[in-house]
């Protein structure tokens, strides 16, 4: 009998998960081996106390949340040749990287592939990935440069996205040189009870730790090592899913140097005091996002003296960090928070269960949970027409969807 077996029963038993054995002589020998590293692999610490978090009703601690102060970019006047300068030296010198998350399920779009190869449906046919990678090539021109780009994946669509890639011939890009590929981390998915879910595969049904997971991927896969070792020392991470994302911000990258930060955000003004998204703050005296629940009404209608929104300022996913800022954010973990999703599993008669509603808990951590780490951050506000056209949903929920995108894209690109 292989003692390593016996070694995993006993965890299991200890921490009553012996569930997780329950096909395991039906499965082949390859996938006996994959499971018993999986279950070696899980903290079961973590897990139990993950589990105690999904039954703790959010507590409010007395937290001080204060308004951030932001630039806008359009109202820098005379310091907006400055920045950009400083910025456009640091690119020119090869300074800059670009990482793109793209390590998400895409559920609210429905799409099933990875959301970067969708097809919004202009008329050129491009996917989010190759119109992400126009506008990296075409700002690597203007400076006499190729951006650096890494691409975040998870264990889900890894597979898709290389074949995507390969099949497009990188776009120019040329790989490990130029463009690099890494996985997301993940954490298994647990039922009502705390027990983890087998999926259909038969092995632990795993899922991404969230976007929060960039900063220990990037050390852990050995990325930040490689973006050193190009010469990069600021590293623009954005979404996928945001088809006018500006990676290549001279002015963005000026304002981090010249006021010796570790991070640099944008963001767009809300489109109206209610929209349901997270806005910069601060807690407790350091930058955070605050989500829309937690805001009250009002003070999501408070304004300054100058007549703007005091929490107007939206997260956008467009951040700049230094490479030191993500090697530092990569060691610490950042909190999870529970997500109560639909997962189909195997059952102990070894069935597949197709859920119709919501049966387990999913742990994410969020990107801007690691602000708090840094002592000060610039926030830079963009114009939304200029640098934001997300696709989360489909076309019929009408907002954030493939036609606005396509619409807003269009506009800026003046395609009609
Ligand atoms: P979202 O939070 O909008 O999630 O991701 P999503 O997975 O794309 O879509 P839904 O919620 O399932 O509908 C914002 C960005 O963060 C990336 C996504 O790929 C997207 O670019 N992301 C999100 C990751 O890379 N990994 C994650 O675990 C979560």
């Amino acid at each position: 009998m292989d003692t390593n077996l016996e070694e995993i029963k006993f965890v299991l038993k200890k921490y009553g998960q012996e569930q997780l054995l329950n096909g395991y002589e039906k499965l082949d020998e390859r996938k006996k081996k994959i499971l018993l590293e999986q279950i070696s692999s899980i903290d079961f610490e973590l897990i139990n106390q993950l589990y105690d978090t999904t039954k703790k009703t959010q507590e409010s601690h007395a937290e001080e949340v204060t308004p951030i102060e932001y630039l806008d970019k359009y109202k820098l006047g005379e310091k907006y040749k400055y920045y950009e300068n400083i910025g456009r030296n640091a690119i020119k010198e090869g300074k800059l990287a670009a990482v793109t998350m793209a390590g998400g399920q895409g559920t609210r779009l429905g799409y099933n592939g990875p959301k970067g190869t969708y097809d919004i449906g202009l008329d050129s046919h491009k996917s989010l990935f190759e119109l992400l990678c126009d506008t990296l090539k075409e700002e690597g021109k203007k400076y006499g440069v190729t951006i650096p780009w890494f691409i975040m994946t998870s264990r889900e669509n890894n597979e898709d996205t290389l074949n995507f890639f390969e099949k497009h011939k990188y776009f120019g890009y040329q790989k490990n040189k130029n463009i690099f590929f890494f996985e997301q981390g993940e954490l298994p998915m647990i039922d009502t009870e705390g027990k983890i879910l087998i999926g259909e595969d038969g092995l632990v049904k795993l899922a991404a730790d969230g976007h929060g997971g960039i900063y220990e991927s990037l050390v852990k896969t050995g990325m930040t090592e490689q973006m050193k070792h190009l010469g990069v020392e600021w590293v623009f991470i954005g979404g996928v899913d945001n088809c006018l994302v500006k990676m290549v911000d001279p002015v963005l990258m000026g304002i981090a140097i010249d006021k010796k930060v570790t991070v640099a955000c944008k963001s767009v003004v809300k489109a109206n005091p209610h929209e349901k998204v997270g806005v910069f703050c601060k807690r407790n005296g350091k930058p955070n996002v605050i989500e829309y629940s937690e805001i009250t009404d009002e003070m999501a209608e408070a304004k300054g003296d100058d007549g703007e929104l005091l929490y107007g300022e939206s997260h956008i996913l467009c951040n700049l960090f230094s490479v030191e800022a993500i090697e530092r954010m990569g060691r610490e973990p950042l909190p999870y928070h529970v997500a109560y999703k639909k997962a189909k599993y195997i059952d102990k008669d070894g069935n597949l269960v197709v859920p119709t509603s919501p049966n387990a808990y999913k742990f994410e951590a969020f990107l801007f949970d690691a602000f708090g780490e840094v002592d000060d951050m610039a926030v830079l506000r963009v114009k939304r027409e200029e640098e934001f056209a997300p696709v989360k949903n489909s076309d019929e929920k009408g907002v954030d969807c493939p036609r606005t995108a396509r619409e807003l894209y269009k506009k800026f690109y003046h395609l009609d």
